[in-house]
């Protein structure tokens, strides 16, 4: 039996259990997924033991991001991203990946939206945002980066090749000439808040939310009701364990599943 995982702290609300398991079912491989809560302490020691046990892969959340980019080997594409999500045990030592950057790349051409020249807004400046920036970059988007503290804009868009930073107040401007916007801020967690005005919104733009609770944030639902685009953050969670499920086994992964497991789950957990 090939045993998975995912380490964090906290961990047990984490929706990647149903999700991978879903996809081990479906695909006949006999594994397990395992939540593991380490002592944010004795992290490393954690992913020392991980690799000595045997355990095949691990999805990494947070706070340990970053000290997993330390202990894996990052494959070169996310050597600037600084961040591993994933950790692929092989034979030759533990790989690390980043795919809350491949997966929401995934996400955005599931829904038929071309990247390539676009303008992309992210909003944020923290790990969800160095993600989506480095990723949209990736994938030929020209970047620009609006945050509260204007200060980490810049910062984060002085690593990410031909991006600019700005503040928040140029939000509404950057949004009437941008495609792409997305929300990587907290703002819209668990209330129905959003970080871009209503009025800014409009019928061209394609919005991202990286906030899951709840699905149909205001800020979606305030770009649907302009008739933009909008694709939800359980599209990133989803797609970022379909990358890591098909870097750890080599097989495709069962899309439908995946999805009805984690929607599932998202679904029961905003009933309670
Ligand atoms: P994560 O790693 O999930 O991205 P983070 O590093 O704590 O989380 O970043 C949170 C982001 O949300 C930051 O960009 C933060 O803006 P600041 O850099 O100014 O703190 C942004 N954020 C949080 N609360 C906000 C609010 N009420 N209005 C606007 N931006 C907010």
């Amino acid at each position: 039996m090939d045993v998975y995982g995912i380490i964090g702290n906290p961990v047990e609300h984490s929706l990647s259990p149903p999700m991978h398991e879903a996809a081990f079912r479906e695909r006949g491989i006999d594994a397990k997924y395992v939540t593991f809560e380490a002592d944010p302490d004795r992290i490393e020691e954690a992913f020392r033991g991980a690799e000595a046990l045997g355990i095949d892969g691990l999805t990494v959340t947070l706070p340990f991001k970053h000290d997993a980019f330390e202990f894996a080997d990052p494959d070169v594409q996310i050597e600037r991203v600084g961040a591993v999500n994933t950790i692929d045990f092989t034979e030759s030592g533990p790989v690390g990946f980043n795919t809350d950057m491949t997966g929401t790349l995934r996400a955005f051409e599931h829904h038929d939206v071309d990247l390539e020249g676009a303008r992309a807004v992210v909003v944020g400046a923290g790990g969800a945002a160095r993600a989506l920036a480095f990723g949209f970059e990736e994938a030929g988007a020209d970047v620009q980066i609006a945050n509260r503290t204007e200060s980490k804009a810049h910062d984060l868009a002085d690593e990410v090749p031909d991006a600019t930073g700005h503040g928040l107040d140029e939000l509404p401007g950057l949004m009437a000439d941008a495609d792409v916007v997305a929300n990587a801020t907290s703002v819209g967690l668990e209330s129905d808040e959003s970080v871009a005005p209503a009025d800014a919104w409009h019928g061209d733009l394609v919005a991202f939310d990286a906030v899951y609770k709840p699905l149909e944030t205001r800020f979606l639902q305030d770009a649907a009701a302009a008739g933009a685009q909008t694709i939800d953050g359980a599209w990133m969670l989803l797609f970022q364990g379909v990358d890591a499920f098909e870097i750890w086994t080599g097989e495709d992964a069962p899309l439908e599943a995946m999805n009805e497991a984690l929607r599932d789950r998202l679904d029961d957990d905003s009933q309670q």
